[in-house]
C-alpha cells in the first residue's frame, strides 16, 4: 500500500458521503472557499469528546444560538454555561470551555490561534482538539487522533498490540497517512469512517473505501482490533441524596468547583464524593429508593430521601428548579422524587 492511497481513497469517499453536521463545511463548499468557523469547530470538538454526533447536535445548537461568538461565550455567567451543559457529563470540560473562551478574548483579541501549537496553549485544549481545529479550520496537516482514528489505524495496519500500549504506534501510523493536501477534510473523513463503517463492533468492511488495502480485513481480524487490555472492574460506591421541597421550591446547592460534578447544581448529598455532611435539616426523611449512575472510575448507588421542610436548612437554598439544569445523576434523583410532576 502506498501511504497516499489511504488519504486519496478516504477523501474520494468523503466527497461522496460526508455526514452533514451543523458546524461542518461540506467538501463542496470548502472547495468554493467557505471556511469553517473555529469557534464552532472548537465547541463541537470539545462536546464530541463526551458523546456521539447525534447527542451533541442539540447541545451545540443551543450553545451557538445563545452565544453566537466566542466573545458572547466569554461574557456568559458561569452558572448559565454549566446549566446549558447539564446532561453532557464531564463538567470540568464546561468550565474549561468558558476558561478557554475568556483566554481567547483576553489574550488573543477574540480570535482563535491559527495553529495547533497556538491552540494547545489555551486552557483545557489538549492535543486532539488543537490538532482537529488546526486541521479542519486552517488545513494544517496536524495529526488528529481520537478513538475512531485509533481504531481505523489499528485495523488498517493490523496492529495487534493492545491499547493503551499501542497508542504511540497508532499516532505514528496516523501521521504517516495524514496528507498535506486537504488535511482537514481527511481528518473528518477518518472520523466519519470510524463512526459509520469502521465501527467498534460489526465493521461494514464490504462497503469500506479502504477495502483491499486494509490489513486487518485481509487477515479476517477487523472485528477483533484494536485489542484492549482488560480493564479493572469499577468499584461501587454508596451515597445519600436529600430532596427537600417547600412551597413548590426545591432545596439545591451549587457543588464545589473542584471535584465530582464540580460547579453544577445538585441536591445535598454525601457519602459518595468524599463528603460526609449529613442531612441538610432534621426531619422524618422518607426513603424513596435508589438511583444508579456510572462515573469514569466508579459505579454509584445513591439512596434518595425526601422531606417537606418548614425549617431553614443548614446547606443549600430553596429554588424554583428547572430539572434540565441538573447533571444526569441529580436529574435521576429528581425524576425519582417527583415522577414527572412539578414539586408542590
Ligand atoms: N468526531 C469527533 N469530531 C469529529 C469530526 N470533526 N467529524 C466527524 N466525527 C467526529
Amino acid at each position: 500500500m502506498r501511504d497516499a492511497e489511504v488519504s486519496q481513497r478516504l477523501l474520494a469517499w468523503y466527497d461522496r458521503s460526508a455526514r452533514v453536521m451543523p458546524w461542518r463545511v461540506s467538501p463542496a463548499d470548502k472547495t468554493s472557499g467557505v471556511r469553517a468557523d473555529p469557534y464552532r469547530v472548537w465547541m463541537s470538538e470539545v462536546m464530541l469528546q463526551q458523546t456521539t454526533v447525534a447527542a451533541v447536535t442539540a447541545y451545540f445548537q443551543r450553545f451557538v444560538a445563545r452565544w453566537p461568538t466566542v466573545v458572547d461565550l466569554a461574557a456568559a455567567q458561569d452558572a448559565e454555561v454549566m446549566a446549558e451543559w447539564a446532561g453532557l457529563g464531564y463538567y470540568a470540560r464546561a468550565r474549561n470551555l468558558l476558561a478557554c473562551a475568556r483566554a481567547v478574548v483576553r489574550g488573543h483579541g477574540g480570535v482563535f490561534p491559527t495553529s495547533a501549537l497556538g491552540m494547545r496553549a489555551l486552557p483545557g485544549v489538549g492535543p486532539y482538539t488543537a490538532a482537529a481545529v488546526a486541521a479542519i479550520c486552517y488545513d494544517e496537516p496536524a495529526v488528529v487522533v481520537d478513538g475512531n482514528v485509533e481504531r481505523v489505524m489499528a485495523r488498517l495496519f493490523a496492529v495487534e498490540v493492545p491499547l493503551p500500549s499501542a497508542k504511540p504506534e497508532l499516532v505514528r501510523l496516523a501521521g504517516l497517512v495524514t496528507p498535506d493536501l486537504r488535511p482537514g477534510d481527511y481528518a473528518q473523513a477518518v472520523m466519519d469512517l470510524g463512526a459509520t463503517i469502521c465501527t467498534p463492533r460489526n465493521p461494514a468492511c464490504g462497503i469500506c473505501p479502504l477495502l483491499g488495502i486494509c490489513e486487518a480485513q485481509r487477515l479476517g481480524l477487523a472485528a477483533e482490533l484494536p485489542r484492549k487490555l482488560a480493564k479493572a472492574e469499577k468499584p461501587v460506591r454508596q451515597g445519600v441524596a436529600w430532596v427537600a421541597r417547600r412551597d413548590g421550591l426545591v432545596l439545591v446547592e451549587r457543588r464545589a468547583e473542584r471535584g465530582l460534578l464540580g460547579g453544577m447544581l445538585g441536591f445535598p448529598s454525601d457519602g459518595w464524593d468524599g463528603t460526609n455532611s449529613g442531612a441538610p435539616f432534621a426531619a422524618d426523611w422518607q426513603d424513596l429508593g435508589e438511583v444508579k449512575h456510572t462515573f469514569t472510575h466508579f459505579h454509584l448507588i445513591l439512596q434518595v430521601k425526601a422531606a417537606d421542610s418548614a425549617a431553614n436548612p443548614q446547606r443549600g437554598e430553596f429554588m424554583s428548579l428547572n430539572p434540565n439544569d441538573l447533571p444526569t445523576l441529580m436529574r435521576k434523583a429528581y425524576d425519582l422524587a417527583f415522577q414527572g410532576k412539578t414539586p408542590r
